[in-house]
């Protein structure tokens, strides 16, 4: 187990989040492509992951709507996987969403993206449907966990 350091990081660090980004995911993205992104969201969070002070990977998020976290984008650099660092973002991110009064976190992933599939799935979250993405041709597999329980 990795074991790592995980910080939220402000608009400032766009830059390393950006450069994790390209390293993981195609094609390259910019910091102009995050900060669009997040333009007029409500409680956007920027998350690094960090093994012996280097950066090892990433999450974001926003909010979808009230009550409704969004985990836009979670990655981890190839050298750093199976090693429970996207488990210990999810956990931050939902902490992170818990202690901002969101009552359920929701993620889409593509087919494609099979690990993200299996840690959705090893984390506990529910498949509650799929939607067609026209822009990628694809269906998109939606996933969502409650943060708090709800009584009978
Ligand atoms: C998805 C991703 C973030 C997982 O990160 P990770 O640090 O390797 O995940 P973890 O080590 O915390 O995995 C936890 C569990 O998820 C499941 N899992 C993760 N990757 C898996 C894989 N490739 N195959 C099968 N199960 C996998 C396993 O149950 C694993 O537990 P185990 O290692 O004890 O078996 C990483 O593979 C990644 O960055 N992929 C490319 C980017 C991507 O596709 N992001 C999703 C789109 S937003």
């Amino acid at each position: 187990m990795a074991n790592a350091k995980i910080d939220v990081v402000g608009p400032g660090d766009l830059t390393l989040i950006a450069d994790l980004y390209s390293q993981i995911f195609k094609p390259a993205r910019d910091v102009e492509f995050f900060k669009r992104r997040f333009l007029g969201r409500y409680s956007g969070l920027l998350l690094v992951a960090s093994v012996e002070g280097r950066p090892a990977g990433f999450a974001s998020g926003f909010e979808l709507k009230p009550g409704v976290f969004f985990s836009w984008l979670v990655g981890v650099l190839p050298d750093y996987r199976r090693q429970g660092i996207g488990s210990q973002l999810f956990e931050a991110l939902e902490q992170w969403a818990r202690d901002h009064e969101y009552e359920g976190v929701r993620f889409e992933c593509h087919n494609q993206h099979r690990p993200m599939l299996h840690l959705g799935i090893a984390q506990k979250y529910d498949i509650v449907g799929i939607r067609w993405d026209s822009d990628r041709h694809a269906n998109l597999v939606i996933f969502e966990k409650a943060l708090v329980e709800h009584g009978e």
